[in-house]
């Protein structure tokens, strides 16, 4: 039996009618067409799906669609093109194949916000030398990699990912 709700999704209200087994990914993907989000391990292992879900970070493929009425989402493709992660990502070449890309920048927009909100990551100091509550720009790539080690690049691309975040959060 199809349920139908609503979701808003990079500020457009979208009806859907979808079998209650369907997670996020799969109705953003195969229901709204969008593509950005991307189906890597379907396990909530390696972050490709990663979308912002109210504002966080979430792997889309954990999360079924009909627990989300009246949620707000934001995928890559909300992000316009022109967010100052996308250009850090363009900047520094960030990419290879570009499939882990959408993920690793969605992740690292919700990365940047509960940085700025002054969140402790695993490798934070204690003394707060790393981190600045208000204020991104003090993450460390230390920082960075541990903050973003949910999203996996099987083209090896990290080198040039954490400059990129970094040139970011500046
Ligand atoms: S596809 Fe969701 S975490 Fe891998
Ligand atoms: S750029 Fe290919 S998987 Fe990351």
């Amino acid at each position: 039996m199809a349920v139908a709700f609503t979701i808003e999704v990079n500020g457009e209200r979208r009806d859907l009618v979808v079998d209650p087994r369907t997670t996020l990914l799969d109705a953003l993907r195969e229901h709204l067409g969008l593509t950005g989000a991307k189906k890597g391990c379907d396990h909530g292992q390696c972050g490709a799906c990663t979308v912002l879900l109210d504002g966080r970070r979430v792997n889309s493929c954990l999360i079924l669609a009909i627990t989300q009425r009246d949620a707000q989402v934001v995928t890559v493709e909300g992000l316009g093109g022109d967010h100052p992660v996308q250009r850090g990502f363009l900047a520094h070449d960030g990419f290879q194949c570009g499939y882990c890309t959408p993920g690793q920048i969605c992740s690292a927009v919700g990365m940047l916000g509960e940085a700025r909100k002054g969140w402790p990551s695993a490798v934070t100091e204690d003394d707060g030398s790393t981190l600045t509550e208000g204020d991104g720009s003090t993450l460390t790539d230390d920082e960075i990699k541990e903050r973003m080690s949910g999203n996996l690049c099987r083209c090896g691309a990290y080198a040039n990912i954490v400059p990129a975040i970094a040139e970011a959060a500046r």
